[in-house]
Order: C-alpha cells, then structure tokens, then sequence
C-alpha cells in the first residue's frame, strides 16, 4: 500500500514582533522570567496592518506550490482550518483560491474547498480529511491544500494577552509524501467543555487556569485510546513528541504527565525508583486526596532526575524553539512545532528517515488527538527549504504604542487605519473592502 502523509510543509510568520519580556513585561509591572522562565516565551508574532489569516495563508501556500512546482490542476481540495474567520458563510479557502488565481496560469474550479472549525485542532483535523479523502481513492490523482492560519488574539488586558501570536502553515498531503507519513492509528480525549469558547465574539472568553487542567486531562485520554488501538507507547519509540503549544510552558506539563504514564511498569520506572520510589497505584491508597498528593510527590521528583531532563531536552525541548519566539498560532500550533523539531534535526545532523514523532494536537472546547508520523526520506530537502529563520529575525520590532494601534487595527470592533511598520515585497496583501462587505486582497510585486 502506498504511503499518504505530509509531502511538503510551509511556515509564514506575521511581519511584527512583540518583544514579551523586554516591552509587555515593563508595562505590566510584571517579572521578564514570568515569560521566559514561567511561560516559556520570548516574543509574539503579529500580523502587519495589510496582513490578515488569508494573506498569512494565501503567501504560505504561494510559497509551497511555487517550490514544489504544483499547478492547480495537481491540488484536488483547499481547507482551512482557523478560528479567527472574519465570515460566518464564505470560507477563507475561497479567499485563497482567489488570491493564487492571480498568480497561476490555471483555476481551481475543480476544487473542493472548505473551512474547518475545532478550536487547535482544527488544522490536524484537516490533515486527517485529506488522508481519508486520498485513502477512499476519491482524489483522482491530486493532492490536498491544507492550511492553519489564525490570529491568535486576545481582548486587551485579558491574562491570554502573552500568548498571542499570528502566523500560518500550509501543508501538501498527496501519496507516498516527501516529509511525513500518517496511518490509521489515532487516539482521542473529547468532551463538551466551555474553558476557552468565542460566541459570535472574535476575543475568546477564556478560563486560563481551566483550560490548562482541560488540556492536561484531554491530552491524556487521548493517549490511552491511542495505545488502545497502536499498543503501549514506550518512550525510545519516538524521536521528537511535537504537541499543541499554547505556550511552552503548558507543553512542559503535559511532558511531565506523558513521561510519567509511559514510563509506568518499564525498566525506566524500576531504575528511576531507587532515586525517587515507585510511581504511587491508586490501590495504595485509601483516599483520593493522597493518593494526588503522593502523584504530586512523585513528579516533582521525577522532574528533576538527570533520565527525565535528558529525555525532555532531546525530545521535548527541540519542539518548543520557534514556539517561544512567534506565541500561539492556534490551529497552526503543532504544526510549528513538527517544524520545529525537523529544523533541530537538520541543523543537529541527524538522520531522521524513518523515524517516529508523536504528535499530539488540541483544541479547546475540547478535544485532544495523538497519532503516530513516520518521517520519509525526503524530509531533510523539504526541511532546507524553509526560511524560518529569516522570516523570523525579518520581523519588525515593536514598540509598546505601536503595539497598542495594531492590535485596534487587527481588532474587528474598531476602525483604525495605521501606516504599515514594514513593505509589501512579492506577496500578497489586503487590499480593502468590496461592495458586499467582502474583503479584498492583491498580489504586490
Ligand atoms: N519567574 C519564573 N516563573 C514565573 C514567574 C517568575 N518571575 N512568575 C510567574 N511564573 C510562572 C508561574 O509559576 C506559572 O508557571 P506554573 O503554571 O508552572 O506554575 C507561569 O509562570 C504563568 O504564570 P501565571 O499562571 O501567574 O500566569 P497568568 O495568570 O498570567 O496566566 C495563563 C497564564 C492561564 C496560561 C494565561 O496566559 C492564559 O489564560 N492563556 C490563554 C489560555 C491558554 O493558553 N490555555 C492553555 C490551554 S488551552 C489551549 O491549549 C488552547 C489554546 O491554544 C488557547
């Protein structure tokens, strides 16, 4: 059977930073290291005033294509997956559509578009319909456009204002892939919870606290569905474990309780008790409240063992670097953090094909999802090809009233209009409203 997965994988950052601990921080009153240490964050990525989800998309996918040499002929279906949608009806893919049939010879009229709505996960949910879509054979030879793009924005003052962030990736899924491979194999943790929820409101209404218990527990019974159907998850199976990163920190929570339920009767366990004890049973104990309380014991200790830290500095940490410069880009979020650990990779020189990553998305409301990506041989190519790094360091700095204005600007209850911090340079940017209210976009050489 062939192959069907990730083929090739694009990342586009908006054009502004925030520097977290060195301009939020001050104005806040707050300590630097309640970012950097705490959070895990040094800036936040923002859209300039002619960037928005379609243009962050729309350059991703251009980019993609481009590079790969795809037509439109060759893609069968456009998603997007983003809660940041400015229309409850037309979806951002057609915005997109639109946005290449500029600079394309050919149309997608042929294409089946769409726009997919859970929270983070959305953008893996994406994946997964692309996957099934190729699998039933209904593809007739093409490939699949997915694209995470989002403004991750919160109301001003709200405690989720550090994690903000903006960005879009845009991913190719065909057969037998260059970067990744997917399989049947999938777990999930799902229910109806109301931490993190937008009612016709772009800012969410947020449960901070909450929601980070939520994506602990969802996370959580994903996997044991996973290992339900894949078996038992051992930690030397996988290279890399990129998860949903609202902000690093949350990943190092998760980390922790993942270690510690797959560790769970293996000779790790064994070696680890003669430093720590045995990982507290349930049957032990004759009360709940000991028995967390004994759980709690055991990770504090099982955080600070050199097994544990070597562990999460090669197969955690690795996930999390671009993460702690661009913040939270919702339904891209994993998948900045699969970019992440295949850029370490590469400029770490190692020999990735064949390997495994864990990958563990979320999205608030709230479900979690775990699966299992084989990674191809192609990936240290597709991997060269990304500019991360000057997209990145490019990003314009600023300042806290500069900070102020674009955040009105990006907000869709006020009308502000600021003159653009950086230039349009062979992309595509928002280019004002039509006459039904539709917004509009135009390539800039
Ligand atoms: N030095 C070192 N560490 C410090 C510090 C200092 N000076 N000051 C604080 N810290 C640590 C704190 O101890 C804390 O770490 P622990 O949780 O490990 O104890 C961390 O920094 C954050 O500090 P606070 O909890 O005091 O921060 P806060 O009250 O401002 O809220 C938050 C943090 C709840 C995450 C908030 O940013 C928020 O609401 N974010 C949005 C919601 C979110 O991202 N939730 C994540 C799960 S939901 C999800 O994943 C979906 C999604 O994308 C939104």
């Amino acid at each position: 059977m062939t192959t069907v997965g990730i083929d090739a994988i694009e990342f586009r950052t908006g054009k502004l930073k925030l520097d977290l601990p060195g301009t939020f921080a001050p104005q806040k009153g707050e300590d630097p290291e309640k970012y950097t240490k705490g959070l895990g964050l040094t800036g936040s990525s923002f859209p300039d005033s002619y960037e928005d989800i379609v243009t962050m998309a729309a350059n991703a996918s251009y980019r993609l294509m481009d590079r790969k040499g795809l037509e439109p002929d060759d893609v069968g279906r456009i998603d997007v997956a983003t809660e940041s949608s400015f229309d409850n009806s037309k979806p951002v893919s057609t915005y997109v559509a639109g946005c290449l049939e500029q600079v394309f010879d050919g149309e997608f009229g042929h294409a089946n578009k769409g726009e997919r709505k859970f929270a983070c996960v959305s953008g893996t949910q994406c994946v997964d319909d692309a996957y099934n879509w190729i699998r039933a054979g209904r593809n007739r030879g093409r490939g699949a456009l997915v694209i995470a793009t989002d403004t991750a924005l919160y109301a001003r003052g709200d405690a989720g204002e550090a994690t903000q962030g903006a960005g879009a990736v845009a991913m190719y899924v065909d057969e037998d892939p260059d970067l990744v491979a997917l399989s049947t194999e999938q777990g999930y943790g799902s229910a109806d919870e109301t931490d993190f929820l937008k009612p016709n409101q772009q800012f969410p209404s947020v449960d901070g606290k909450r929601s980070v218990q939520v994506y602990l527990a969802r996370m959580r019974e994903a996997l044991v569905d996973y290992q339900s159907v894949a078996g038992r998850v051992h930690p030397d199976d996988f290279t890399y474990a990129p998860f949903h990163t609202p902000f690093p920190g949350m990943v190092r929570k998760a980390a922790l309780l993942a270690y510690r339920h797959v560790t769970r009767d293996t000779a790790i366990e064994d070696e680890l008790a003669e430093e720590i004890g045995r990982q507290p049973r349930r049957e032990g104990f004759d009360d709940e409240e000991a028995f967390t309380g004994a759980i709690r014991e055991y990770m504090d200790g099982l955080k600070g063992t050199d097994r544990y830290r070597e562990w999460y500095a090669e197969t955690i940490d690795p996930t999390i670097e671009i993460s702690r410069e661009v913040g939270n880009w919702y339904t891209g979020s994993v998948h900045v953090a699969r970019i992440s650990a295949l850029k370490h990779a590469l400029e770490n020189d190692r020999d990735l094909a064949g390997e495994k990553l864990l990958v563990g998305s979320y999205g608030s409301g709230a479900q979690a999802e775990i699966h299992v990506e084989t990674v191809a041989d192609g990936w240290a190519e597709e991997v060269a090809a990304l500019d991360v790094d000057d997209q990145l360091a490019d990003r314009y700095d600023l300042e806290w009233a500069e900070y102020e204005e674009i955040h009105d600007v990006h907000n869709h209850e006020t009308d502000v209009e600021v003159e653009p911090r950086t230039a349009p340079d062979a992309e595509f940017v928002f280019d004002g409203w039509g006459p039904m209210g539709e917004r509009k976009y135009r390539y800039v050489e």
